[in-house]
């Protein structure tokens, strides 16, 4: 599982993941089996850290499910052995932080054998995870039958259609800061979408790279040859990007600043870019208008600091009523919707962050190409 779940002090702020796992805890606890639970949450690096206990999302589960989820207190060894084969048929078990051991992220094949040890059969439904090699998503399948999971599945199939098979008129929406960390994923989407938005402080790096003032805003500079290759090869291919038309600007990316909404080649040079405007939002709603499918990864603004917000919601509403099919890239995005309560509104939210980045990239994930029926499942 990928239960690697935001957390306040213990609390869940986002279950997300849990219950999107649901369906297949429940397909296997049908046909009698005994659930041993192993995920990770956050980065311990290979230490026991208190805060960073698998006990709070068993007892989440075990509300989702309407049945008692155990919980163990390591992943490995012999006491968990005892618990395990202490299970009953269609009893479930959650066992402790699989990163509270050093080998888990370095794929340590003893460890990884000590945790195959425990089961007779690999179901991986931790897409979210399935880019990382690690003893838990690609060491384990080495020892028992691997496959995959309802939710791994779900996942690979959506967005393997939109690598494979696109349905057109395809629009995709890229948000987020950095261009050098999306520039994959765009370069893949070029390829396949019929149009294609940017936004977010990435967008301003494009726009440097077209020699425009953006005043203080993120601009990566040792990507502006890269943005300008990039914008070259999307008009070479009559694919020549929406951008903002204008933008929501202010000192910092605090709240309660004093903000201004402005036209985007007339960002005052003591600003920052930090959300779009609603010229924007139409502008890209109206790119989405009449489209079979539009997959959206990444904010549009500094969204988790309002009103930085607003150009991220406007869009999410506007998308909510669509009729074309939604795809949504996890990560930061999920939150915003949550927080609109419009989840449940789009065609499909991914669980994945950067599996869902790598995935669209076009990288095989090596935790899908463990699986038994990798063959039929991962994408060219
Ligand atoms: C995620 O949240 O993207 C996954 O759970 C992977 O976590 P990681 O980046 O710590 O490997």
């Amino acid at each position: 599982m990928d239960f690697n779940v935001p957390m306040d002090h213990g609390r869940i702020v986002d279950d997300t993941r849990i219950r999107q796992a649901v369906p297949t805890i429940k397909a296997l606890r049908e046909r009698q089996a005994r659930v041993i639970l192993l995920t990770h949450l956050g980065r311990p690096d290979g230490n026991v850290d208190e805060s960073a206990r698998t006990s709070p999302l068993a007892a989440r589960l075990s509300e989702l499910l309407e049945v008692p989820v155990g919980h163990a207190g390591d992943c490995i060894g012999p006491e968990v052995e005892a618990e395990v084969a202490a299970l009953g048929d269609a009893e479930v078990l959650m066992l402790e932080n699989v990163r509270f051991h050093r080998g888990e992220t370095r794929n340590d094949p003893e460890f990884a054998a000590q945790l195959a040890r425990l089961a007779d059969v690999f179901v991986n439904d931790a897409f979210g995870t399935a880019h990382r090699a690690h003893a838990s998503t690609v060491g384990v399948a080495a020892h028992l039958p691997a496959v995959a999971g309802l939710l791994l599945e779900r996942e690979i199939v959506t967005l393997g259609r939109i690598m494979r098979d696109p349905p057109h008129p395809l629009v995709a929406i890229i948000g987020g800061s950095k261009i050098s960390t999306k520039m994959g994923v765009l370069r893949s989407l070029l390829g396949r979408v019929d149009r294609l938005c940017i936004a977010g402080a990435m967008a301003c790096t494009l726009f440097a790279a077209r020699g425009m003032a953006m005043g203080h805003s993120l601009v990566e500079e040792d990507q502006l040859e890269t943005a300008r290759s990039f914008l070259a090869e999307a008009e070479g291919r009559n694919r020549a990007p929406f951008l903002p038309l204008d933008a929501v600007v202010a000192a910092e990316a605090k709240p309660g600043v004093e903000v201004q909404t402005v036209d985007i080649k007339a960002v005052p040079p003591e600003s920052k870019v930090l959300d779009v405007g609603p010229m924007t939002v139409e502008q890209f709603l109206r790119a989405c208008d009449g489209a079979a499918a539009v997959v959206w990864n990444g904010p549009l603004g500094v969204y988790e600091i309002p009103p930085f917000d607003q150009g991220t919601h406007a869009l999410a509403q506007g998308l909510a009523g669509s009729d074309a099919q939604t795809i949504i890239g996890g990560g930061d995005l999920v939150a915003a919707l949550q927080e609109l309560g419009i989840v449940d509104r789009m065609s499909f939210v991914s669980t994945g962050g950067g599996a869902t980045l790598e995935f669209l990239e076009g990288k095989t994930l090596p935790g899908i190409a463990a699986l038994k029926d990798a063959g039929d499942v991962v994408h060219a």
